[in-house]
C-alpha cells in the first residue's frame, strides 16, 4: 500500500474540513486544519490585547503558541481546548489580516511542512496548500461552493456546535473574507495548475467524499 499526500484547498466554508477529516479518518491518514492554526493566532491576539495590525507583533507570537489538532476534530492551543473559540466571529472577522503577514506565512508554512513529514498519508486542507505549503502533494482538490451554500453549511456546522449567529451575518463574513484571501498579497487563495476543481455546491457531504476518495484510491491502489 502507497501512502499520498492530498491537498485541499478553496474559499471559507467550503465544507473542506469537514470532507478532509472525513477522507483522513477512511484513509487512516492525519488531517491538519491549517485554518485552525491561523485561527488560534487570531485567538491569541485577542486574548493577549495585541496590535494585530503589526506584522512583526503577529508574526512573534507565532513563537508562542503550542498548537496541537487532534483527529477527531479538537484544537488544543496551549493546553486549552480552544475548538469553539477558534470558530466564533471575533476571531471569524479578524483571522484574514492576522494570516496576512509574510512573516506569520513563513512560519505556518514550516510547521505545516513539519507537521506533514514522517506521516502515513496526509490530508491538508488550507487556502496555499497545493500551491505553497505542499506543492508536491500527489492529490490535489479545489473545492468551491457558491456563498450563499457556503452561509447555509457554515451556519449548520456552527449549530451543531451551539453557535448561533444569523444566517445573513454569515454570507456578509463569508463574501467579505473571499474578498481578502483572494487579494492577501501573500498566500493568496489561488488554484494549483495541477488541481482538480470540485464545484460541491449540489453535492452532499457524502458525495464530495466519495469523489474524493475515489481519486485517491486509483492512486493508492
Ligand atoms: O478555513 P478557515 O475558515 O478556518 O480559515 C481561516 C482563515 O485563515 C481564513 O481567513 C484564511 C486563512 N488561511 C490561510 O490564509 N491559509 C491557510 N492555509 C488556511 C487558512
Amino acid at each position: 500500500m502507497k501512502y499520498i499526500t492530498i491537498a485541499i484547498d478553496g474559499p471559507g466554508a467550503a465544507g473542506k474540513s469537514t470532507v478532509a477529516r472525513e477522507v483522513a479518518n477512511r484513509l487512516n491518514y492525519t488531517y491538519i486544519d491549517t485554518g485552525a492554526m491561523y485561527r488560534c493566532l487570531a485567538l491569541y491576539a485577542i486574548e493577549n490585547h495585541l496590535d494585530y495590525m503589526d506584522d512583526d507583533i503577529l508574526a512573534d507570537a507565532v513563537d508562542n503558541l503550542n498548537i496541537n489538532l487532534t483527529n477527531n476534530g479538537k484544537v488544543y492551543l496551549n493546553d486549552k481546548d480552544v475548538t469553539r473559540a477558534i470558530r466564533g466571529s471575533k476571531v471569524t472577522n479578524i483571522v484574514s489580516r492576522v494570516s496576512s503577514p509574510r512573516k506569520v506565512r513563513e512560519k505556518f508554512v514550516r510547521l505545516q511542512q513539519e507537521l506533514a513529514k514522517n506521516q502515513n498519508g496526509v490530508v491538508m486542507d488550507g487556502r496555499d496548500i497545493g500551491t505553497v505549503v505542499l506543492p508536491d502533494a500527489e492529490l490535489k482538490i479545489f473545492q468551491v461552493a457558491s456563498p450563499a451554500v457556503r452561509a447555509k453549511r457554515r451556519y449548520e456546522e456552527n449549530l451543531s456546535k451551539g453557535i448561533d449567529t444569523p444566517l445573513d451575518v454569515l454570507e456578509e463574513e463569508i463574501r467579505q473574507r473571499d474578498y481578502l484571501d483572494a487579494n492577501k498579497p501573500f498566500g493568496a487563495l489561488k488554484k494549483a495548475s495541477d488541481a482538480i476543481e470540485l464545484d460541491t455546491s449540489y453535492l452532499s457531504i457524502e458525495e464530495v467524499v466519495q469523489i474524493i476518495l475515489k481519486y485517491a484510491k486509483d492512486m493508492i491502489e
